[in-house]
């Protein structure tokens, strides 16, 4: 079988060991994005699992930013940047979450999610599924819905799919 334009660009995906601390097995997406062909591929197909009634992306920072606003774009959606805290002047809500060591805080801007607003949810890898969980936290404090999750990569072993059981996760890589 002939590998698909699809297949090629997740190719271009590079593992780095020990990346940034020992142990972790780090991907580095940035083969793919500088590919003009593949990031097409990839961000096409990432389109193609978004649910029909979804006008909204709800983009993570920082990597799930460039796969969420180039899915809006080509696609025809919105973008909703979910940010590390201090970024926004107004801040609609927070939400910190537990890390292996410490803590992480995301923040939904004020005035862009509306109660009854469908969105998904946009990551570049799904770990242990902390950080896309507290997203869809955020959208719910809004009053709007989490219609999907979607990513490029899932890391099976860490068990994000499970942690987010209820909203449907999916990806173009499992590893
Ligand atoms: C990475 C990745 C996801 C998150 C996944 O972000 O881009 O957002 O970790 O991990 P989890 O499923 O265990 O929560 P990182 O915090 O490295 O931020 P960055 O995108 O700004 O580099």
């Amino acid at each position: 079988m002939s590998e698909t334009a699809l297949d090629r660009a997740l190719g271009l995906v590079r593992e780095v060991p020990d990346f940034p601390e020992p142990g972790v097995l780090f991907r580095d997406l940035s083969p793919l994005l500088a590919d003009r062909d593949g990031f097409r591929a990839v961000t096409d197909a990432l389109a193609a699992t978004v649910p029909a009634g979804v006008s909204t992306l709800v983009a993570v920072e920082a990597r799930g930013f460039l796969f969420g606003a180039a899915m809006a774009a080509a696609h025809g959606y919105g973008v909703v940047p979910v940010r590390k805290p201090g970024k926004l002047p107004a801040v609609a809500h927070r939400a910190t979450y537990a890390l292996e060591y410490g803590t992480a805080t995301l923040e939904l801007p004020a005035d862009v999610l509306r109660p009854g607003d469908r969105v998904v949810v946009v990551d570049d890898v799904l770990a242990t599924g902390g950080t896309v969980e507290a997203a869809a936290g955020l959208v719910r404090r809004a009053g709007a819905e989490v219609a999907g999750v979607t990513v490029v990569i899932e890391i099976a072993a860490l068990g994000g799919r499970a942690r987010l059981a209820p909203h449907g996760v999916r990806s173009l890589i499992t590893a």
